[in-house]
């Protein structure tokens, strides 16, 4: 579908030199003769652009922008004056005009002038509908949690959100630094301004400096073009600084300057621009261990280590996994359009056991995987990875202790469950070998076995039962 530009002005021959002049341009043109008839076209709808003139019998272009803006403030509109008043032009500009040409014009440059006008409206359009998918993606909402840890953070990230204040996440891979980043970019009050973030470990010094700062352009083998730079791409908005950890002792230097002075300044470049950039770090090394050695400065961990919020990993929340299985489940049921998949409570179990060295993202990859590769409409233990049911996950020693405590007895059950799994596995479900291997009487194991449903390959204890006797 091509554009519509609605042309307003009083005098007929402009109306017929400007239909003619963008219809051979490929536009859908519109006219009106008056601002309260060019209100009213615009009101019914469909305008991309409008080009009013600045002196109409009935009123002004000037409230007919006004008006315009109104209704829609997406809407760029060119104003076109008869002499050169640069008063008015000023005052268009103030109400937001994207430009003004004054006639006679230029035909070349009014042709690239409303094209540049519809770019732009296209711009901002698509800008609105990613910003809206964008933010419903990262609502709090979407983030899982129930375990009070996860529910102190979701408190605490809410008040920062409403401030401009330094944040540093600390977790290990896979924990949901970045998920929170955003979280608390989209609740702030920079949400309509951009959310960049760049990874402090993936580049080289020197381009690392490029892309947080700019460069002009020939600055470099390679700059080809002038640079602005994340700092100045995101003025008045957020940047995420990740794997902070990894940041080169000089460029932590430059980094320290940039953030207390405010200001940034291009490779090659000698003047300073004034930035206003709300930063959020991640790292999942312990900077303080960093700065024992010499690899990081402890002036700008101070700098950065504003309000700092530490991820649980997933082992120390047991209690989120449910929560999450059941949301992944659900999300990537919808994504591959079946029914949500029922999980049965052995599978669950095993995934509640499991270690997850990589935490949130793990867990994720698994449930995909499993849906993706297991057909019935149930998910049982023999979908989920050997490595998961076997590797019977909280080691002697490995045992982080929550900070709200635990359960010791379900605890020490779990472990003796996970074991005696194990041993069925190892002995083909032979019961009276799995007794043997733990070092336990055939009684007992068969006694705990009923009780917490210990089950071999997803078989259930009974019919194993059968079998041995
Ligand atoms: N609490 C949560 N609720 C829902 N999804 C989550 C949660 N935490 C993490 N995720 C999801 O897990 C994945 C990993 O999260 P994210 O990328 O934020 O982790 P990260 O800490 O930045 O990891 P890395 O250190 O590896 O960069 C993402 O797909 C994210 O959406
Ligand atoms: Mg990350």
């Amino acid at each position: 579908m091509s554009q519509r530009i609605l042309v307003v002005d009083d005098e007929q021959s402009m109306q017929d030199f400007l239909r003619l002049l963008l219809e051979s341009a490929g536009y859908d043109v519109s006219v009106a003769s008056s601002m309260k008839e060019g209100e009213s076209r615009f009101r019914k709808g469909g305008i991309d652009l409008v080009l009013s003139d600045i002196i109409m019998p009935d009123g002004t272009g000037l409230e007919l922008l006004r008006a315009i803006k109104e209704l829609d403030a997406r809407t760029s509109v060119i104003m076109m004056t008869a002499y050169a008043s640069t008063k008015t032009a000023i005052e268009a500009m103030k109400l937001g005009a994207y430009d003004y040409v004054s006639k006679p014009f230029d035909v070349d440059e009014l042709q690239l002038l409303v094209q540049k006008a519809l770019e732009k409206t296209e711009l901002v359009e698509e800008n609105v509908y990613l910003r809206r998918e964008l933010e419903e993606k990262y609502q709090f909402s979407n983030i899982v949690g129930r375990s009070p840890k996860m529910q102190e953070i979701f408190s605490l990230i809410e008040r920062v959100a409403r401030t401009s204040s330094t944040v540093m996440l600390q977790g290990e891979s896979g924990t949901g630094k970045e998920l929170i980043a955003r979280a608390i970019h989209f609740a702030s009050p920079r949400a309509e301004r951009r959310f960049l973030s760049i990874n402090c470990g993936a580049l080289p010094e020197t381009l690392l400096e490029s892309e947080l700062f700019g460069h002009e352009k020939g600055s470099f083998t390679g700059a080809f073009r002038e640079k602005k730079g994340l700092f100045r791409d995101s003025h008045q908005g957020t940047l995420f600084l990740d794997e902070i950890g990894e940041m080169s002792p000089p460029m932590q230097v430059k980094l320290l300057r940039a953030l207390q002075e405010k200001k940034v300044r291009k490779v090659g470049g000698t003047a300073e621009q004034a930035v206003d950039v709300r930063i959020i770090t991640a790292t999942n090394q312990d900077l303080a261990e960093l700065i024992e050695r010499g690899d990081f400065r402890e002036d700008l961990y101070y700098r950065i280590n504003v309000i700092p919020i530490q991820l649980p990993a997933l082992r120390q929340r047991r209690e989120d996994i449910p929560l999450l299985v059941d949301y992944f489940v659900k999300k990537h049921c919808d994504e591959m359009g079946i029914p949500p998949r029922q999980i049965e409570t052995s599978a669950m179990r095993a995934l509640e056991e499991h270690r997850w060295p990589g935490n949130v993202r793990e867990l994720e990859n698994m449930i995909e995987r499993i849906l993706a590769l297991s057909t019935g409409d149930t998910i049982t233990a023999r979908d989920v990875p050997t490595h998961v049911l076997e590797g019977t996950h909280v080691r002697p020693g490995e045992v982080d202790l929550p900070d709200d405590g635990l359960n010791l007895e379900g605890y020490l059950d779990d472990i003796r469950a996970g074991l005696m799994r194990q041993a069925l596995d190892r002995t083909a479900g032979v019961q009276t070998q799995a007794a043997d291997l733990l070092g336990m009487s055939f009684r007992s194991f068969r006694y705990y076995a009923k009780k917490m449903g210990v089950t071999s390959g997803g078989r259930p204890v009974e019919q194993q039962e059968e079998q041995d006797t």
